[in-house]
């Protein structure tokens, strides 16, 4: 027993088995309200169709762009393909910042920075002159009325810039790049992309089975491989052949039919509360890299405030909202009993946050890390479950391959394995293959644009 608070804060984030596979089934009723025209509405998980129909078959050619903003940076990519018996890729990729104010500020300033951003790309590269399909990864919800037109339902992940809700994301860009470029007889083809379709996308190219994208890094979300005529907001499903790529949304799950209302702690509705989208995403929020530091610190600063953490405290950086990152949580569990010190972390405590950390408090900080890394990586495994049960009902197949991309999915600790140990463990009767498909989002993006590419029969250099 480490104390009868932390040891009661620990019970309050675990959840059995039997809780776990009960919240797969209600996962599983609403990926199937969210395909239903009569129940699309009121569904939370919206199930978003893609139009990305077709994955890589090895016969793209070609110079690519892919634009990629989902998080903090704003990252471009020139992706060369290559077709042939082992069709090869490479890449070219430059991050730029996105500072706050570009989050928070308008959505003209936003799309002209990213405009900004490609110019000075194309300039570096002596590449203005060229025609180059884009497709741009946009992780944020939307709604796609085709290939080319993507309505951004509304933001997450901290993002407010105005004007942008209910647009044409693809025509925004346009629009910017028309603003810069308009000296130059420039024509952008972009194909707009979730993440989690560039990272199936891109999986697909390596592993032919691919047919689920996941992101686990600010953000959480999955993709997958429907049948079209299930998909009932397409016109006509039921004469439709073949797949059609789904954007579940699942961050939504909770958020209206109060699945996860049961499971929330103080420390989960306070970070809904003061959170830029309250009432949203509350799966997500319980999940990703995002909110998984904020959580850590509410409940520290909780448990030191009661006086069981931390025997003193000169320094209050610990009590501002984001003093403590997802990144902090990973080094905290890279320790063992005996290396704190040796790893600098209490000097980490001492430093920034003005406290003496004893190793009776390191323990419990890390018991405290581990408890919310098992619980964000098992709801996430109950998710993966849900929607693999949704595949085999039309693919029969039970071998699904995973392509997986995100920090928290690559860097934290022990997220990897949990994750992929609990979905074995509770869905044994499935064989389901998690491939990490690094930089996946933006190369899949580029893939995308090259599919689209393909099958517009448009030749690039
Ligand atoms: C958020 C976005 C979603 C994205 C995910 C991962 O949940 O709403 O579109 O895929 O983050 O980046």
């Amino acid at each position: 027993m480490l104390n009868v608070k932390v040891d009661h804060v620990i019970e309050s984030l675990s959840l059995s088995d039997d809780h776990l596979m009960r919240l797969s089934s209600k996962m599983s009723q609403e990926l199937v309200r969210g395909l239903h025209q009569s129940t699309n509405d009121e569904a939370e998980i919206k199930m978003l169709p893609s139009f990305v129909t077709s994955t890589p078959d090895g016969s793209e050619n070609g110079e690519f762009l892919a634009l990629d903003l989902g998080g903090t940076n704003f990252r471009i990519i020139l992706v060369k393909i290559q077709s042939g018996d082992s069709p090869k890729i490479q890449m070219d990729n430059q991050v730029y910042a996105i500072s706050n104010e570009l989050m928070t500020g308008t959505g003209t300033q936003l799309f002209d920075h990213m405009v900004n951003c490609l110019w000075d790309f194309l300039v570096e590269r002596d590449m203005m002159c060229q025609l180059l399909p884009i497709g741009f990864t946009f992780s944020f919800p939307t709604k796609n009325l085709g290939i080319k037109q993507t309505i951004l339902v509304n933001w997450s992940k901290g993002f407010t810039a105005t004007g942008v809700v209910g647009e044409d994301i693809g025509q925004l860009l346009n629009d910017a790049i028309n603003r810069k470029f308009k000296n130059f007889e420039l024509k952008i083809m972009a194909t707009v992309v979730n993440d989690t379709v560039g990272t199936l996308v891109s999986c697909a190219f390596d592993h032919h089975d691919t047919c689920m994208g996941l992101i686990v890094g600010t953000g959480t979300n999955m993709c997958y491989m429907e049948a079209q005529s299930n998909i009932e907001l397409l016109n006509n499903h039921k004469t439709l052949e073949g797949e059609m790529c789904i954007n579940t949304e699942w961050g939504a799950f909770g958020d209206n039919s109060g699945a996860l209302d049961e499971i929330k702690t103080s420390y989960d509705i306070d970070i809904d509360r003061n959170s830029p989208n309250v009432g949203q995403h509350i799966f997500e929020k319980m999940i990703s890299g995002m909110y998984m530091g904020e959580l850590a610190r509410l409940i520290i600063v909780d448990l030191s405030n009661k006086g069981h953490l931390f025997q003193s405290i000169d320094s209050n950086s610990l009590f501002y909202k984001s003093g403590f990152s997802t990144a902090f949580v990973s080094q905290i569990l890279h320790m063992n009993d005996n290396c704190s010190q040796a790893l600098g972390t209490t000097d980490i405590f001492k430093n920034k946050y003005g406290v003496t950390c004893s190793d009776e408090d390191m323990t419990k900080l890390r018991k405290i890390c581990e408890s919310l890394s098992i619980r964000a990586a098992s709801l996430c495994a109950i998710g993966v479950i849900a929607v693999a049960r949704k595949i085999i009902e039309h693919r029969g197949q039970r071998h699904l391959v995973v392509g997986v991309d995100g920090s928290v999915y690559r860097k934290h600790p022990t997220f990897k394995s949990l994750l992929i140990n609990t979905t074995h463990r509770l869905a044994p009767e499935l064989n389901i293959d998690f491939q990490l498909s690094t930089d996946g989002s933006g190369r899949g993006a580029a893939l995308v644009a090259a599919v689209e590419s393909r099958i517009q029969h448009i030749v690039t250099q």
